[in-house]
């Protein structure tokens, strides 16, 4: 039954290989985001419906098309999170983050869940490193939470990579602007999609965001916002260029850049690729000052920004950058009998205290698959219980890169190893030298 063993539509397995890469990449950005002082958040994988109406917005194709929404055995409407912003401002009012000192900086790495139609970099369920920071509303802000995306497609080497932004305004300005909007769409309302029409009256901007192709043709010559803005919003602008100039962060205006949640006030800006088609936005965010007092919260200015993990990895992919491959396997301890193994079971729940990454036979094979099986893992070491070892209570270890053996006491065989394998390791490291970790030690 092919139901039971394919996975939905628009979601996909990280297999074994790719997971290591995959944490590599989630744990870089989060330690890169905590250089920045962002602490990691983690939020309820569903929340209220209502909390994502509010702040994404009820006339957004996100809220409108796109979410997992369904009454939980208690007739609550709950949704999938289709994103971490809002999630992260509840929690920043529920738990009082307000009273700590500002600016409180959450970061996070979280699913998240929106039905479109699936295509490569378009999923059902994908993943999104984000961070939020809370109560700065200065334009050093928005321009450090940019430098963040900046460091972090830095760090790992992406060239293709165009960083984009807008100033959406704040109310005041996006008033003026919006009926500016409406008397333009208004002329051409007969050729816009149904949704768009429902849009006209209601917030005209989301036009703007549509994606059918004769809207977004109507939307690209309607009037832009940044004619529209406030001397508030204008130098808010202005100063955000000033600061990602001073840090020579290269970047482009885009007046078109208004962004498929409602709740971006003032700076918009998108991380876009020419490497991945349609998909060009790997990362985006801005600032949303209103969103905390409008999900019951105190006035608190707000910005940052999400980047779609799995449009980075096609990224990565797409530009050959290389990851580190995943930790070997250090020792396989081969048995000949069942108290051989039984041996080896105690060795290896020894070794492995030491954070040594350890196998041996659960599956009754032969010594000689076992020194196969050993082979194909790639361990770095293997060593050989036989009878005569156990009597003698001693073992070779043989480093398999170049068949080097050294006998170790079965007694000590943890601290034994771990004297090998470090020595073997140093020594590599200092081109081939012979190691003596005693002496090492006793010379310090
Ligand atoms: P967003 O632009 O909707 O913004 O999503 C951010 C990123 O998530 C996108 O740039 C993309 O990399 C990834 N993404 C979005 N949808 C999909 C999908 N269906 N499949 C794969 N990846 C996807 C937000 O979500 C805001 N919460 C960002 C933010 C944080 N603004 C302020 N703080």
């Amino acid at each position: 039954m092919p139901i039971l063993t394919k996975a939905p539509r628009g979601t996909g397995d990280v297999l074994p290989g790719e997971s290591s890469k995959i944490r590599f990449v989630e744990s870089t950005m989060l330690e890169t985001a905590e250089c920045f002082g962002f602490k990691e958040i983690r939020t309820p994988g569903f929340e209220h419906t209502e909390l994502f109406n509010r702040s994404v917005g009820d006339t957004t194709d996100i809220v409108q098309k796109e979410m997992y929404t369904f009454n939980d055995k208690g007739g609550r409407s709950v949704t999938l999170k289709p994103e971490g912003t809002a999630g992260a401002v509840r929690a920043f009012i529920e738990h009082g983050l307000f009273n700590e000192q500002m600016p409180v900086k959450l970061s996070y790495v979280t699913p998240a869940y929106r039905y479109e139609k699936p295509q490569s970099g378009r999923l059902r369920e994908f993943h999104q490193f984000g961070v939020e920071c809370f109560g700065a509303a200065t334009p050093a802000a928005d321009a450090e939470v940019i430098s963040l995306g900046k460091q972090i497609f830095d760090f790992f080497g992406v060239k293709d990579l165009r960083l984009e932004i807008n100033s959406i305004g704040c109310p005041e300005c996006r008033k003026k602007y919006q009926d500016a909007l409406k008397s333009y769409f208004s002329e051409k309302e007969d050729k816009l999609c149904g949704t768009c029409k429902g849009r006209l009256n209601r917030n005209p901007m989301r036009i703007l965001d549509c994606k059918s192709p004769i809207c977004s043709e109507i939307a690209s010559h309607a009037p832009v916002i940044l004619d529209y803005l406030c001397d508030e919003c204008r130098e808010h602008f202005e100063l955000v260029q000033k600061y990602l100039n001073a840090m020579e962060i290269e970047f482009t205006v885009n007046p078109s850049i208004v962004r498929g949640l409602d709740y971006y006030t003032r700076t918009v800006f998108e991380f876009v690729t020419g490497s991945l088609g349609a998909q060009s936005a790997v990362c985006a965010g801005g600032r949303y000052d209103g969103l905390t007092e409008e999900l019951g919260g105190n006035p608190t200015p707000a910005c940052g920004f999400a980047l779609g993990i799995e449009r980075f990895m096609l990224l990565l992919q797409a530009e050959n950058i290389e990851l580190p491959p995943e930790n070997p396997i250090d020792l396989y301890i081969a048995s000949m009998s069942p108290e051989g193994n039984i041996l080896a079971a105690k060795l290896a729940s020894d070794i492995r205290n030491e954070g040594v990454t350890c196998l041996f036979d659960t599956v009754n094979r032969s010594l000689k698959a076992q020194m196969k099986f050993a082979g194909k893992t790639g361990a770095l070491f293997t060593v050989v219980l036989g009878d005569d070892e156990i009597k003698a209570g001693k073992a070779k270890v043989k480093y398999m890169a170049d068949g080097s053996e050294t006998e170790i006491g079965l007694d000590d065989f943890a601290e034994n190893f771990m004297q090998i394998s470090i020595g073997k390791a140093v020594a590599e490291f200092d081109g081939g030298n012979d190691f003596d970790l005693s002496s090492f030690l006793g010379n310090m």
